[in-house]
């Protein structure tokens, strides 16, 4: 069994069926890209994985285990949007935390997992910008990064 399965996902937004059988493995530390004109399902099968929409049909399994029922919150899984939604008002190294102080970890645990994350992507010496334009996409992806979740990243919101 693959890490990650797509089997036979149907997805309907009403009359729309948007997302047509999809059958899709995943090996664990693959690394997947998903491509395809604007509007066939990208965005709608990440979302079904993450959990923020449901399936009509089909069944997705994660590490062996049945997840098509399961909440956001129990998938474990971090998503990066296409919109990165980083707080402006607060630092780079703040927005990347910012998942980790809500799970209410340790203060140390925080400091440590934000500076090894912005260290592997060369952001460090902006901890304590603000996000501009620049850096705005990298910080975003540090965000699950530093989190214990599993990641997916959407090409669109
Ligand atoms: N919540 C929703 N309600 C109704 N229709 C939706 C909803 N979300 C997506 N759709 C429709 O589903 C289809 C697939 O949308 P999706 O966003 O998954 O496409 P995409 O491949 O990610 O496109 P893009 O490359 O533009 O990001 C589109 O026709 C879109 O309008
Ligand atoms: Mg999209």
């Amino acid at each position: 069994m693959a890490f990650i399965e797509f089997r036979d996902i149907h997805k309907y937004f009403g009359e729309a069926h948007v997302l047509k059988g999809i059958n899709l493995d995943i090996e664990e530390g693959e690394f997947v890209t998903l491509l395809g004109p604007s509007g066939c399902g990208k965005s709608t099968l990440l979302r079904c994985f993450s959990g923020l929409e449901s399936v009509t049909e089909g069944e997705i399994y994660l590490a062996g285990t049945n997840i098509t029922n399961f909440s956001p919150k129990q998938r474990k899984i971090s998503m990066v949007f296409q919109q990165y939604s980083l707080f402006p008002n607060m630092t780079v190294g703040q927005n990347v935390a910012f998942g980790l102080q809500m799970q209410k970890k340790k203060k140390n645990y925080i400091q440590e997992k934000v500076k090894e994350t912005l260290d592997i992507v060369g952001l460090s010496e902006k901890i304590d910008q603000y996000p501009r334009e620049f850096v705005r996409r990298t910080a975003a992806a540090c965000r699950p990064g530093a989190s214990d979740h599993r990641r997916a990243q959407s090409a669109a919101p």
